[in-house]
């Protein structure tokens, strides 16, 4: 059965939901705007990409009820929601770029009725759907060149079909290497604390017939060390006009680790994930979780009760360590804000 990471027919919005994985396979109606913003929070949708599309959607079902209203409360509560829903998770810059796309849109038809606004947001939502399923399947085209027959690829954290609405990025990546090289292998990190790699790649990977290698994350420099890993593709969050690249925690630790080894280390985003309003490494919002994440494990204490912890759910890879990024319309070596708008600005 082919599973999808997020449904829209006929004005229903459905999620799978990624919480459950792997155990339960198990899709679940949203259609209020407390379940939009909860489903994002607490992980039930998650990955950059797939956050900004639920978003749009989400915002579109909560604006989708009977009730009559009038156009100024309409347009009211249209900027209340997207404000709302942009403060779920901070670092993914998808979730704001595509709700103020639909912001935008709501502001430039403000002379129009109610209904008519409404159906230009499902448009907007459905376009950025779209678009994400191109996008993801450009990247993989685009990335696969790079990849030989006998690699063994480490990636971290979920980039699939499970963090976006088409094939992934990283991932898809992968997917498009394995239908030339059906032998390439895999190693997948768990990716502590939420274990996206071990629940969710791992599943993904399976599911596709993958040869895939399920690793700890503390045992890739060990890997490295033995030539067992010849690269590492990542997804992003957030990615500056200079290369600065926010990425699930830990990415920074191979990045620094595929430099020692001389290992080519590559990021793959659609264009959607850059933020070029900002450069910095310190202008991106880095979310921190609660310490429970970091104290339990299947609902089990695993530390002391009473001990802090810190859980920074995203670190910041800077340029020099990255090969290069593959984006849909081409890849960025070198990452520098000259080689960005180089290739960002390709029609
Ligand atoms: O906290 P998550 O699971 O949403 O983090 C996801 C990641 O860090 C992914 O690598 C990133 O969003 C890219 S997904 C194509």
């Amino acid at each position: 059965m082919k599973h999808s990471s997020l449904l829209f027919k006929n004005d229903i919005l459905t999620i799978l939901d990624q919480t459950l994985l792997p155990q339960k396979v198990k899709y679940k109606k949203i259609s209020h705007l407390k379940d939009v913003y909860t489903a994002i929070k607490n992980l039930q949708v998650r990955g950059a990409p797939l956050i900004g599309v639920f978003a749009a959607y989400g915002l579109y079902v909560s604006l989708n009820t009977k009730t009559r209203i009038k156009k100024t409360e309409f347009i009211r509560k249209a900027l209340h929601n997207i404000d709302y829903l942009k403060t779920a998770r901070p670092t993914a810059v998808n979730l704001s770029w595509a709700l103020t796309k639909i912001q935008e849109v709501i502001l430039n038809n403000k002379e129009s009725t109610v209904p008519e606004i409404k159906r230009l947001i499902k448009k907007t939502a459905e376009r950025i759907h779209r678009d994400d399923v191109k996008l993801c399947r450009m990247i993989g085209i685009t990335g696969c060149k790079l990849i030989s027959k006998n690699d063994s690829i480490l990636t971290h954290c979920n980039t699939g079909f499970l963090a976006t609405s088409g094939n992934g990025t990283a991932l898809s990546v992968i997917y498009e290497a394995y239908k030339k090289y059906p032998k390439i292998k895999v190693y997948v990190d768990e990716t502590r604390p939420l274990l996206q790699g071990a629940r969710l790649t791992s599943w993904e990977l399976l599911s596709k017939n993958i040869d895939l290698r399920l690793i700890t994350d503390n045992s890739a420099a060990f890997l490295m060390q033995k030539k067992k890993i010849t690269k590492v593709i990542v997804g992003a969050d957030r990615i500056t006009s200079l290369g600065f690249t926010a990425n699930k925690v830990g990415t920074y630790n191979l990045a620094v680790l595929c430099k020692h080894h001389k290992i080519p280390f590559y990021v793959a985003a659609p264009s959607s994930t850059f933020d070029l309003s900002i450069s910095k490494s310190k202008d991106i919002p880095i979310e921190e979780r609660p310490a429970k994440e970091i104290k339990t494990l299947a609902n089990r204490l695993i530390a002391p009760k009473d001990v802090k912890a810190c859980n920074p759910a995203f670190d910041i890879t800077p340029p020099g360590l990255i090969t290069g990024i593959i984006t849909e319309k081409g890849i960025i070596y070198q990452p520098s804000k000259k080689n960005i708008l180089k290739i960002l600005n390709r029609i």
